[in-house]
């Protein structure tokens, strides 16, 4: 037996007969969903920050606290997923297992790093929080992808699809990359007018001869 070579091929491959298939593919919709609308509602009403008493910092953490609990859920739904679908001899080899823990090496290098390097607040929605980054980081993982979280967790998805040599996986892990790439494109439109407000306000400070402050104040 073969790979998989096209998605009815693939689709043919995958048991839709299992309600956690579902049930994961909406938990992997679900996340980002829920971040964003949580983040743009906070933007707009600093709901949140008023509830931690105008707090944005634990705020933020609070949220991050949830996102990160969310995607431990999502997991568990995944591999749970995974072990209800049925395996594929072509996806059993030895080889195909260097490739899996690869993809899950890379994978957790890019989100680990980039969380690193952006610290909590900058990688769970503190710009929504009014928490900037004082510049663009630009090192690694930064140098290498423009979205590491994203594309790092895509491969792990894909690792774990092919460490448990699961068909369904892989459908999961392209429902995962469409997710992400919406995402994408909702968010970084977004986050880029906020750091133009902000750089608008510090020219105009600047010019006006008075120091930058951010606003402290909801
Ligand atoms: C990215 O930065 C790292 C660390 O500074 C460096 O080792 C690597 O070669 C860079 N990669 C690219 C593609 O520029």
């Amino acid at each position: 037996m073969s790979l998989p070579t096209s998605l009815p091929e693939l689709l043919a491959l995958v048991d839709f007969d299992q309600r956690s298939l579902f049930i994961s593919a909406a938990a992997i919709a679900f996340n980002p969903t829920f971040w964003n609308i949580v983040a743009r509602r906070e933007y707009r009403t600093k709901f949140l920050t008023r509830a931690f008493n105008g707090n944005r910092q634990a705020a933020c953490y609070a949220l991050a606290a949830t996102i990160f609990s969310l995607g431990l859920l999502r997991d568990f739904l995944y591999e749970r997923a995974l072990r209800d679908q049925p395996s594929h001899p072509a996806l059993q080899g030895e080889y195909i297992n260097y490739a899996a823990y690869a993809l899950l090496a890379v994978g957790n290098l890019f989100v680990i790093s980039s969380t690193w390097q952006l610290g909590i607040t900058g990688t769970f929605l503190g710009d929504y929080f009014g928490i900037l980054m004082d510049s663009i980081v630009t090192g690694f993982p930064f140098n290498v992808t423009s979205a590491p979280m994203y594309y790092g967790s895509t491969m792990s998805f894909l690792g774990t699809a092919l460490l448990y040599g699961k068909p369904a996986g892989i459908l999961l892990t392209l429902h995962v990359l469409v997710v992400y790439l919406v995402a994408i494109q909702f968010e970084n439109p977004f986050t880029a007018g906020i750091y133009a407000k902000r750089d608008k306000e510090r020219e105009q400070a600047k010019a006006a001869g008075v120091p930058y402050e951010e606003k402290k104040e909801l």
